[in-house]
């Protein structure tokens, strides 16, 4: 069997973790690619001297071009810069939006056949501008927040009741923002609901913790932003896509009518495998659920406005 390709786009703190979760994983060869001169070469060589030491069979290589990319299965896109003091939201969004309109049109056309991960933010706008301007199918343009999302209510949760992080499966909705929408109602543990097990107070404080759970790490880092959690969920959307996993995850996709809603990419549960988001899978909800969904999309809706497309 041939090996499959990964190239991750920015060696950055995430991309790199990233290259270094998939070659552990053995999901296939890895390409980092970076505008900056020496890095994803330099990074790429590290992490493959590595690999004798812990036994796993990948290539990787950097390069400042998109040759080496050519025919990739996914491609992880983490390109971009961080928001810097002094600079406002339309600013960033601004200079992203060139970033992610260059690297998407090399991508595409040295791997027309590849499914597209995006991570840089701001999340839900990004994976809709790759998603228009790459013109590929809409399962094939997904934008990773969801799961890292989930995982930070996992990872309070268990810390919460003092269990295994395996034992909780919980879901979430919406924009990758403060107005996210976690929903405890479809959260158990080992099968038991979260309500059983905690009180609405709790629930409530952990819920919140999560929805600040990307300032919460910026304050404490300072210079930057997650990178562990944000590139584990990247890759954990590569490894069902590449395995066929059909795993139901949290991504954002294009809704065309989904959840009431249209032209907008949005957090919801879809079946990730071979054809990468394969199918979407609308939730009964509450009317409380409802209007924070309703919230969530109208903040996404004028970021994606700001766009100007
Ligand atoms: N082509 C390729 N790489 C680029 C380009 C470009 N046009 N422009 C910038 N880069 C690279 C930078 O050189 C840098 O190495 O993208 C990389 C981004 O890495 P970091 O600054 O370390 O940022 P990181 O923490 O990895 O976050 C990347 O993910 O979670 C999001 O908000 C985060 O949007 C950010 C992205």
């Amino acid at each position: 069997m041939k090996r499959k390709k990964i190239s991750v786009i920015g060696a950055g703190f995430v991309g790199a973790t990233a290259a270094h979760w998939a070659a552990e994983k053995e999901l296939g060869d890895v390409v980092l690619v970076d505008i900056l001169e020496g890095i994803p070469q330099g990074k790429a060589l590290d992490l493959f001297e590595a690999s004798p030491i812990e036994g796993f069979d990948a290539r990787v290589i950097g390069s400042n071009g998109y040759g080496e990319t050519k025919d990739s299965d996914v491609v992880i896109i983490t390109s971009g810069v961080p928001r810097k003091p002094g600079m406002s939201r339309e600013d960033l969004l601004e200079i992203n939006k060139k970033i992610i309109e260059s690297v998407v049109k090399e991508v595409v056309e040295k791997s027309p056949q590849a499914i597209l991960i995006m991570v840089t933010n701001p999340l839900d706008t990004m994976t809709y501008l790759a998603f228009k301007r790459s013109k590929l199918p809409k399962q094939r343009v997904m934008g990773m927040a969801g799961i890292l999302d989930t995982a930070r209510f996992k990872a309070f949760i268990a810390i919460e009741l003092g269990v295994s992080v395996e034992d909780i499966q919980a879901l979430l909705l919406g924009g990758h923002g403060d107005e996210m929408v976690p929903l405890p109602r479809y959260t158990t543990i080992s099968g038991i609901p979260l309500s059983q097990l905690l009180s609405k107070e709790t629930i409530d404080r952990l819920v919140d913790r999560t929805r600040k759970g990307g300032g919460e790490i910026v304050n404490l880092l300072k210079t930057g932003s997650a990178f562990y959690a944000p590139s584990a969920a990247a890759i954990q959307m590569t490894e069902a896509i590449l395995k066929d996993k059909k795993r139901i995850l949290p991504c954002c996709v294009y809704l065309d009518g989904e959840f009431g809603l249209k032209d907008i990419c949005f957090g919801v549960p879809v079946k990730l495998g071979a054809g990468g988001a394969e199918s979407i899978i609308e939730l009964q909800l509450t009317e409380e659920e409802k209007s924070l969904v309703a919230k969530s999309a109208e903040s996404v809706k004028k970021s994606i406005m700001e766009l100007k497309l």
